[in-house]
């Protein structure tokens, strides 16, 4: 999933996480599918609105939602799904929330506070329960076993608490401890299984609604509330694939009056394949020879290819360990490889391009023969004239899928010439200098990749005199000899040095001549790591 932008976690999600292990998923989700601002409005309510909800409770009055200080953003919309999930969720971050503050406080017996944030907690489940039961019918009867502990357990804090205010014996307020201790450890556990539970229920109804609906809108919807979901992280993959979410899908692109929603379709795929459980449904349901069909079928737009695209690009990840098993893939391979170099030389944009060059850079991970093929198809030429289009190959994360292709192509003893005829060494050169122009920390990473596998390229491709004189000519050693010596040229990268000193050793085979005494004695003459050694400790002298 390389197109969202992860690490913008704040940084609740730390701090909430460290008390109860069991619980940092439900943190996690929380914390994202709830705007920044809502919380801290929420947050800003937090107290009238206990007030006012603990008498509520005190009276043993059902809690009516019309008067929470939310009412607006509960009632102004239909109850969707998603918008169960929502309201779900905020509760359940404000009492994680207050389970964390608990703990907290009982390591510095604080027992007033720790009995206000009991009865705090015990008010908030309470709310979230009635409110949950209200706006989804037909909850499961599981749920509500649960849901009675919960308040149990919840009383029973309370009640401890309580206890604890009205002593001031040591030995009692110890033992206290230990059984607030337990009995929080139960509702955190409760509290737990019942959001996984709702979750289930939630995507549940979703699954159904797009595995049995004709009607564009209902799919349309129920579709972007899944794909909402899967950015939530791969927990709520896991369940959606177990679920059916990806049966359902692959059901909808095979159904031609939803056309124009495959691209979300696919979309909402590539999230969920990216657990186990998704890719192996998709392999139950045939979803391989699917996405072949749509990838060779050119009545479909290229929005809707790239989205495909991207659910192979998925599949194929080279760090998921269980894609090996792919069966159905490889007899498809043939087809799909040579629709991705299609979509790559058509490519309309730099988002197209990107996830159809990410497609074929993983497949060539995935096996040995997708080199040959893309040999075959003039993959080189194809993705060399790319790199020159400015609007297509826009961004060091496009040059880094191409500079993939290349270094895993250039094994072959074929590809020399291709890379000379394309002016490849030109654009390897190029890549040597790769640089951020944003700062951004992912940026920064594909820029060292990008430099890293150009030197690699470099290394292989100059087994081939005429790749090495090509690149001695364009000044490639001293470029190399800069990347070596200077820390902040590579961004103080360890693998692009190794790389560049791989590199620079198989030209200066070639142009002994090409180097200065000292770079040959320092950068090709040592042993590699010596040489490495030498150039990373230049480093700490620099900083
Ligand atoms: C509470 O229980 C957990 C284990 O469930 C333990 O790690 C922790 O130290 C206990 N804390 C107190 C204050 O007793
Ligand atoms: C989807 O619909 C089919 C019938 O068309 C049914 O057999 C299957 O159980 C449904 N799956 C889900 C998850 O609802
Ligand atoms: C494979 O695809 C994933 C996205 O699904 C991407 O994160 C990764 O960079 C790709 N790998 C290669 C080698 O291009
Ligand atoms: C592509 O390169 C990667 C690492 O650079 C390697 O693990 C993989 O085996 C290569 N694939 C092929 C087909 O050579
Ligand atoms: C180098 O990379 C680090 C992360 O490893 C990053 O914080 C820093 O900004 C980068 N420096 C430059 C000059 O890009």
């Amino acid at each position: 999933m390389f197109r969202q932008s992860f690490g913008e976690r704040d940084g609740w999600g730390l701090w909430l996480c460290l008390s109860f292990y069991g619980f940092k998923l439900y943190f996690y989700i929380a914390m994202h599918l709830i705007q920044v601002d809502s919380v801290q409005r929420w947050m800003e309510d937090l107290n009238l609105m206990t007030d006012c909800e603990c008498i509520c409770i005190l009276q043993s009055k059902p809690i009516s939602t019309e008067e929470d200080a939310e009412s607006d953003l509960i009632l102004s919309s239909p109850h969707s799904s998603s918008d169960n999930l929502q309201l779900l969720l905020k509760r359940a971050w404000i009492i994680s929330t207050e389970l964390t503050r608990i703990v907290q406080k009982l390591e510095k017996n604080r027992w007033q506070r720790v009995h206000n944030m009991a009865v705090r907690v015990n008010c908030h489940v309470r709310s979230m329960i009635n409110e949950y039961n209200t706006f989804t019918r037909n909850s499961l009867e599981e749920m509500h076993q649960f849901e009675k502990l919960l308040i149990e357990k919840c009383s029973e804090l309370t009640a401890v608490t309580e206890r604890c205010i009205q002593t001031e014996d040591e030995q009692i307020l110890k033992s206290m401890k230990t059984c607030i201790n337990v009995t929080l450890t139960t509702v955190a556990q409760c509290f737990g299984q019942l959001i996984e539970l709702a979750l289930t229920h939630e995507i549940q109804i979703l699954v159904r609604q797009i595995n049995s609906s004709d009607n564009l809108y209902t799919t349309e919807s129920a579709t972007s509330g899944l794909f909402g979901l899967t950015q939530e992280g791969a927990h709520l993959c896991r369940i959606m694939a177990k679920e059916g979410g990806v049966v359902a899908l692959f059901k909808v692109c095979r159904q031609d009056c939803f056309r124009c929603l495959y691209p979300q379709v696919l979309r909402t795929l590539a999230s969920m394949c990216c657990v186990e459980e998704g890719i192996h449904q998709l392999e139950k349901v045939d979803g391989i020879l699917c996405l072949t069909d749509i990838l060779t079928d050119d009545t479909h737009s290229q929005t809707t290819h790239a989205e495909a695209a991207a659910v192979i690009a998925q599949i194929t990840s080279p760090h998921l360990a269980f894609t090996q098993h792919l069966s159905s893939f490889l007899e498809n391979m043939e087809e799909i490889v040579t629709a991705l170099v299609k979509l790559c030389q058509e490519a309309s944009s730099g988002e197209i391009f990107l996830l159809a060059s990410a497609a074929l850079a993983n497949i060539t991970f995935f096996d040995t023969m997708a080199c040959e093929m893309l040999l075959q198809l003039n993959a080189i030429k194809i993705l060399l004239a790319a790199c020159s289009e400015k609007q297509t190959v826009d961004s060091p994360y496009s040059r880094d899928q191409v500079v993939t292709i290349l270094a895993n192509m250039s094994v072959l003893d074929q590809c020399a010439s291709e890379i000379i005829q394309g002016n490849g060494v030109q654009l390897l050169m190029a890549m040597l200098s790769e640089k951020s122009s944003s700062g951004n920390t992912a940026e920064v990473a594909a820029c060292e990749r990008v430099q890293q596998k150009a030197a690699v390229t470099l290394a292989r491709l100059s087994r081939d005199p005429e790749v090495a004189h090509a690149a001695i000519k364009l000044s490639c050693i001293p470029r190399l000899i800069e990347l070596c010596r200077s820390p902040t040229e590579r961004n103080n990268s360890d693998s692009v040095l190794v790389a560049c000193l791989a590199a620079l050793r198989r030209l200066a085979v070639m142009s002994p001549d090409g180097l200065e005494d000292s770079d040959f004695q320092q950068l090709v003459k040592p042993r590699l790591v010596d040489s490495f050694l030498l150039c990373t400790n230049m480093e700490e002298s620099f900083v």
